[in-house]
């Protein structure tokens, strides 16, 4: 942990300047109200439902507001840039303002409009002569960055950075068929604006950590050193449909039996690797789902994350041979269809360094650590200088509707965000 000793800033930028955080929450609120899940304040704004659309547009309304250059691409990414730099490459934030079915208002909400904050404060500054930038500063929001409906994860920062063909990412399809391409074109948003995109001078994400750690440890900001791996499957088993009552067990297929089996060992995975190995089987489907009938086929998805790459992929190698094993053993078919796989990610030190640098100068205690969840930061990691800053999630929650991050935690934030892009605006890398 930093002591929270100030520290001066790099010469032609102000520790003064400060984003107004009543604009910040009201503009949270404004956006978690679309899709809003009722009798709670959680939100529910999958990837290209008509929700994402009107989510969407509010945002773009404020971009445009702000007159800032929106760039809109063939995957659906939304990019707002300052005007008036001549093709400079923009210091860039953002993330995402899609949600898991069951979300709330802070998951990817703070990092876009933690971003817009820190260009109006900046757009204001400027106007009063308070600030000088040689280089733009955007802020995006990025396509399906939950990958709840249209796996994997991180889907329009991945096709941005080219980890993915943007016709091949238009051709993947939800859970009922309903496929990306489409769905973009429907809602208003497949846009011009080349894919690969450009590499920007630096990105910088802001997010709630979503996790218990800064809360735990009272500690204001997490400076994101990198985003453990990821390996998502999902396994068809099929098995053998029959009378509950009168079929014998020993002459049973019962992929219902499997997927349970295999969900038990997930957990004893985790358990005998020890941490910082989880694990999760988040969806399990029976089919046909019926009290008196014996499934024919169950789907189960899991999740298996670790930060380092060679023990992620001794658990993937465990997890198939006990698949195989438990589903043979009861006469049972697998299929099997990996949603994501990404190795885990380093960011630069050198914005870490000037992110835990912002944190001090502004007098806030700060930790590094690693991120558990995916991010379009970990994309842009491969393309130019990245890190990111995380804050508070009260009681840890996220992925739910009592997500929540308390104002002033917001506030802190996005101040270190605004200190730390003002800084990359100015900074060289080697
Ligand atoms: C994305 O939010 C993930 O980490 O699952
Ligand atoms: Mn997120
Ligand atoms: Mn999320």
């Amino acid at each position: 942990m930093i002591d929270a000793d100030p520290e001066p800033r790099a010469a032609g930028t102000t520790t003064d300047l400060r984003i107004d955080c009543h604009r910040l929450v009201s503009r949270l609120m404004a956006l978690g109200e679309i899709g809003a899940i009722d009798g709670t304040t959680g939100c529910a704004r999958l990837a290209l439902t008509d929700e994402d659309r009107a989510g969407r547009d509010l945002v773009v309304t404020w971009m445009r507001d702000l007159g800032l250059e929106i760039s809109i691409d063939g995957i659906g990414n939304v990019i707002a840039t300052m005007p008036g730099f001549d093709g400079v490459a923009p210091v860039m934030t953002g993330s995402h303002i899609d949600t898991v079915g069951t979300g709330g208002r802070y998951d990817g909400n703070l990092g876009v409009l933690g971003g817009l904050e820190v260009i109006e404060t900046v757009i204001a500054a400027r106007e009063r002569g308070e600030v000088d930038l040689i280089r733009p500063l955007a802020v995006g929001f990025f396509s399906d960055e939950e990958g709840a409906r249209f796996p994997p994860d991180m889907l329009g920062s991945l096709v941005y950075v080219g980890g993915l063909a943007v016709e091949d990412a238009l051709l993947i399809e939800d859970a009922n068929g309903a496929v990306f391409g489409t769905e973009l074109e429907r809602i208003g948003y497949a846009g011009p604006a080349p894919l690969p995109g450009p590499a920007p001078h630096a990105f910088v994400e802001l997010h709630i950590e979503q996790g218990p750690v800064l809360e735990d440890e009272d500690v204001t900001i997490g400076v994101v050193e990198g985003v453990q791996g990821i390996s998502w499957t999902e396994l068809t088993l099929n098995g053998e449909s029959c009378h509950a009552g009168t079929t014998p067990m020993r002459l049973r297929h019962d992929p219902g039996y499997v997927a349970a089996c295999i969900s038990a060992q997930v957990r004893e995975l985790t358990t005998e690797f020890g941490e910082p190995q989880v694990g999760t089987v988040g969806a399990i489907t029976l089919t046909p789902n019926l009290v008196n009938v014996v499934p024919s086929i169950a789907t189960l998805t899991v999740d298996l994350r670790n930060t380092d790459e060679g023990t992620l992929q001794r658990a993937e190698t465990k997890f198939r041979s006990f698949v195989a094993a438990t589903a043979e053993a009861e006469g049972v078919g697998v299929e099997t269809r990996i949603l994501a796989r990404f190795e885990p990610v380093e960011f630069d030190e050198q914005v870490i360094d000037i992110v835990e640098r912002s944190a001090r100068a502004l007098g806030m205690s700060s930790r590094r650590m690693p991120s558990g969840a995916g991010h379009d930061a970990q994309m842009f990691a491969r393309i130019c200088p990245t890190a990111m800053i995380f804050t508070k999630s009260v009681n840890g929650i996220s992925h739910n509707v009592t997500e929540y991050t308390e104002p002033e935690d917001l506030e802190a934030g996005t101040n270190v965000l605004l200190q730390t892009m003002l800084t990359l605006a100015e900074t060289e890398f080697g």
